[in-house]
């Protein structure tokens, strides 16, 4: 793991530590369209935040087949039954969840990781090796972060397993501006450019788990994220 755990005072974890530092690069970047961007799922409070985040944001859902999501769950299951649920750091930015970091997968995996990678980033981009896995409780939630331009690059690109949920983007500018991403179970999102850099991101508690008025359901979920490196300054 490369970065601390959450203890009080907890800095928050390393891919959210630095939420309000500016980018490392600003933009613009490539407005490259994200291949089945399913515009479906998405909901801006406006066309001017549509079109800022056009190509930025993106889910593709049915990304994994039932049996792949499977796979990589039993995978999973018993290196984040080794972790306890962390609950009691209200002030870091996730509450109800475990974590990890996985270098080995077996070779189904690896393949499904492939695929991830090379529908959400160039060719040639350097990424991180380790793969972020992190598992949330039913009541487990993410609060409203940016994650840290120290550890992470441009792009950002999760699967959600086991349930459907929401996913915030709000304007660091401007707090009426925003964005819902609707994240089926099984289903792949892209954060790049402006989504990652100009907009914080979060996961909706089951409470308040609506999209366009209708309730998603939130059950446990875990989410594999592939990030890329910063770029070198
Ligand atoms: C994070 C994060 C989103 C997800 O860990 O920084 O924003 O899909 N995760 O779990
Ligand atoms: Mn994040």
């Amino acid at each position: 793991m490369h970065r601390a755990a959450h203890f009080p005072p907890a800095p928050p974890t390393m891919h959210r530590a630095a939420a309000r530092l500016p980018p490392a690069r600003p933009g613009p970047w490539p407005r490259r369209a994200l291949c089945g961007e399913a515009p479906a799922l998405l909901r801006a409070s406006g066309p001017g935040v549509a079109r800022r985040l056009r190509g930025q944001a993106g889910v593709r859902p049915g990304f994994l087949s039932g049996p792949e999501e499977a796979a990589l769950g039993q995978e999973l299951e018993p290196q984040l039954r080794r972790r306890r649920y962390q609950f009691d750091h209200w002030d870091g930015a996730i509450h109800g969840f475990r974590e990890t970091e996985i270098a080995q997968w077996s070779e189904a995996s690896r393949e499904i990781l492939q695929r991830v990678r090379d529908t959400a980033f160039p060719p040639g981009m350097s990424q991180l090796s380790l793969v972020h896995v992190l598992d949330l409780d039913k009541s487990g939630y993410i609060k409203p972060h940016i994650d840290s331009v120290k550890f992470c690059g441009c792009t950002i690109a999760g699967l959600s397993l086991l349930s459907s949920c929401v996913m915030r983007l709000v304007s660091e500018q401007n707090s009426e501006d925003w964005m819902d991403l609707l994240l089926p179970r099984r289903s792949l999102y892209i954060l790049r450019g402006t989504a990652r850099y100009e907009f914080t991101h979060e996961i909706l508690k089951d409470e308040e788990s609506f999209f366009d008025g209708q309730k998603i359901p939130r059950e446990r979920r875990i989410s594999v994220i592939c990030r890329n490196l910063p770029a070198p300054t």
